[in-house]
């Protein structure tokens, strides 16, 4: 499973991608809104860290704007993904861009319907977003293993793409369910590395060593 990590803050990206298991980024218009600048060459300066796909969303409504607004993100970098929001426009929008080898990634699944929907117009990835299904009340979870189990019918070629992770379970489901990628907010990704067993043995580890050390001078 592929880890991409959710965010447009370059600050955040650069550590992660440092450590070698970084393979893609995800943004939307709201974590782009929280980065200063300008977001081409936010985005232009993420694809040059990351060298892997990158979601970039489209903020227009109408097909023939997102066309056109996919077209000019597609342009930044070779690794931009556009991403367009899982509406009747959003699927012309999708079906147009993917016709051009654009990589589209369909964003705000909710249904598997909308996801069977989405790989029939040729999106690279979906997103279902699991955190917002559950603080609803449903179980996210639930709906990423309904769109595996119906993506391995059939050859789409259409990546089940994880979002709106809210904790480290999720990602460990995803991986259980067999989806292609989860996209991970930097601070769920930070909890991954963190367990008081590894703390408390490497510590001991140290100190065992230059007790022995101590011992041998
Ligand atoms: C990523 O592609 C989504 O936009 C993101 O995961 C949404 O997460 P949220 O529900 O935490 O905003």
């Amino acid at each position: 499973m592929k880890l991409f990590v959710d965010t447009g803050n370059v600050a955040e990206i650069e550590p992660l991608a440092s450590l070698g298991v970084l393979d893609g980024v995800t943004t939307n218009p709201s974590l782009m809104a929280r980065v200063s600048g300008d977001p081409r060459e936010t985005l232009k300066e993420i694809c040059r860290i990351v060298q892997g796909p990158v979601s970039a969303e489209v903020v227009t409504t109408e097909a023939a704007d997102m066309v056109r607004e996919g077209r000019e993100l597609a342009a930044i970098d070779e690794h931009i993904v556009v991403k367009v929001p899982f509406t009747k426009d959003g699927v012309r929008a999708c079906r147009t861009l993917a016709d051009e080898g654009i990589r589209v990634n369909v964003t705000l699944i909710f249904s598997a319907t909308q996801a069977w929907l989405a790989a029939k117009a040729g999106a690279a990835y979906v997103s279902p977003f699991v955190g917002r299904l559950d603080d609803i009340g449903a179980t996210g979870m639930q709906l990423i293993r309904e769109i595996v189990d119906i993506f391995d019918n059939f050859e789409f070629g259409t990546e089940v793409l994880v979002a709106s992770v809210r904790h480290p379970i999720h990602i460990v489901e995803a991986a259980r369910m067999g989806a292609d990628v989860v996209t991970v907010p930097p601070a769920v990704i930070e909890q991954c590395f963190k367990h008081p067993l590894t703390d408390i043995g490497l510590e001991r580890f140290l100190k065992d060593w230059e007790k022995a050390q101590a011992a041998r001078a």
